[in-house]
């Protein structure tokens, strides 16, 4: 075979088992059996197909015990294309990330995913947040968490209003070259009233784990908010210049 042919198969090979790893994961209760496996694969493989198309999906499947519920959500901004590969990314890491745990899930820059034996659809979930904040503080840091408070109940309202499908979008001139934006969303499966609570629920941990951060994430599996000093939601703000990589610390606050 002539190398290049050979080179062109094996990134192809590549390509098509890369997996993109998770921002970060939840598993929990391990199951022995195959009968659960099955049901997951099932819900896995059906969330996939739902999901994207419009960005949203429930699913469940089995019997008794061994019944498993999925949801599945892109984030409102996305497109389908970039939709559709999280997702599938999602349901490939799952079972990898989460080996034989009957409540599993993934969090993406561009999706979510989760099942368990447990019906949780419908209900909000605020244990446990992951929290990313980036390592370096903003200039003029007292006035800059001002902003960031004032753009964050700005964008947390705008997802609750009717009409925006739990999606807020928001950006804020902080100096001549400085934007702050910042997006807030919840699953879908909640009620706007679910979703404020939950949205207003990620403010507590601003003080303690965003202060002065140039940017900072709170993702519950309910719903997330986000800010960064650069333009990371759709449609990008093209004026805006790149910042290079940010660095980020990962921390997960567990229930006391
Ligand atoms: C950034 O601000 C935080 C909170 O005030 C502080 O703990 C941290 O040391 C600062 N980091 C840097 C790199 O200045």
């Amino acid at each position: 075979m002539a190398p290049l042919l050979q080179i062109f198969i094996l990134s192809l090979l590549v390509s098509l088992i890369y997996c993109a790893d998770p921002i970060t994961k939840s598993c929990s209760q391990s199951y022995t059996g195959s009968g659960i496996e099955t049901n997951i694969n099932q819900v896995l493989s059906d969330l996939v197909t739902k999901a994207s198309v419009g960005g949203f999906a429930v699913s469940s499947y089995g019997k008794g015990n061994n019944m498993i519920y999925g949801l599945a959500q892109c984030r409102g901004d996305v497109s389908s294309g970039d939709c559709s590969s999280c997702l599938a990314d999602a349901a490939k890491a799952l079972p990898v990330v989460c080996p034989k745990q009957t409540d599993a899930r993934v969090w993406y820059d561009y999706c979510f995913m989760r099942y368990d034996t447990d019906n949780f659809i419908g209900q909000a979930d605020t244990s446990s947040p992951v929290i990313l904040y980036n390592v370096n503080n903003a200039t003029d840091p007292d006035a800059f968490d001002k902003a960031v408070s004032k753009l964050m109940n700005k964008v947390n309202s705008e997802a609750v209003s009717a009409g925006n499908g739990l999606l807020g979008r928001e950006k804020t001139k902080f100096t001549q070259y400085i934007t702050i934006y910042a997006l807030a969303q919840c699953t879908r499966d909640l009620q706007p009233l679910q979703c404020a609570q939950c949205l207003s629920s990620t403010l507590q941990y601003f003080p303690v784990y965003c202060s002065h951060r140039q940017g900072c994430r709170v993702l519950y599996t309910s719903c997330m908010v986000r800010y960064e000093i650069y333009p990371f939601y759709f449609p990008l703000d093209s004026k805006a210049k790149n910042p290079g990589a940010a660095k980020y610390a990962t921390t997960i606050v567990h229930p006391h």
